[in-house]
């Protein structure tokens, strides 16, 4: 039994040990993590999946970045224990907040991350994005919320400061 519930300042250091746990070291010298900084991430799309005894299972992070004047969500870090990997909380995780992304009225989202993975919730390859450098461009996919949503989006993806 899981329960899925919005991201509270007291969940925070949990979240962070979850991603420490999950990704490698030094995650957030990634470039990706500059669009971040000094920026607060989109609270109502900030998730954490809890077991039975309220241990965190799961947690997904989204930020608001900008193309030129568009705006979008950056999505993630999204991460699963690995106690609990392969039982479904990442797409649990992925299309709730979609879910309410899509309802709180954002057209479109970008994340860089393995297409294996994130093409199963519709995400494609963005070819006229540029991510800060050094982003493997293969990596960078995106996802419209709205039909043609991306279709005249391009340029440098910019911190929404
Ligand atoms: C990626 C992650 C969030 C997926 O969560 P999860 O709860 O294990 O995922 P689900 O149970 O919803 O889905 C499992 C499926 O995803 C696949 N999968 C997991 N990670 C994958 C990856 N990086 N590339 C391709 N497929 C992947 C599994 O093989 C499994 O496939 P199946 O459905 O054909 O059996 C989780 O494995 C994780 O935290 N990994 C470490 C952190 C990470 O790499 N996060 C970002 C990924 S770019």
């Amino acid at each position: 039994m899981f329960t899925l519930e919005t991201e509270k300042p007291v969940d925070y250091w949990e979240v962070e040990a979850l991603y420490d746990l999950c990704f490698a070291p030094g995650r957030e010298a990634l470039s990706s993590y500059r669009l971040r900084d000094d920026v607060s991430p989109v609270r109502d799309l900030c998730l954490v999946v809890r077991d039975h005894d309220r241990i965190l299972a799961g947690a997904i992070r989204y930020w608001p970045v900008r193309i030129g004047t568009a705006r979008a969500l950056l999505l993630g870090p999204v991460a699963v224990h690995p106690t609990h990997q392969g039982e479904g909380l990442g797409a649990l995780l992925m299309r709730d907040s979609l879910e309410r992304a899509a309802a709180l009225g954002w057209e479109r989202v970008i994340l860089v991350g393995d297409a294996p993975y994130y093409s199963r919730f519709g995400f494609t390859k963005l070819t006229a994005v540029e991510m800060p450098p050094p982003t493997n461009p293969e990596r960078v996919l995106g996802l419209e919320l709205r039909p043609g949503a991306w279709e005249d989006v391009a340029g440098k993806v910019m911190r929404d400061a």
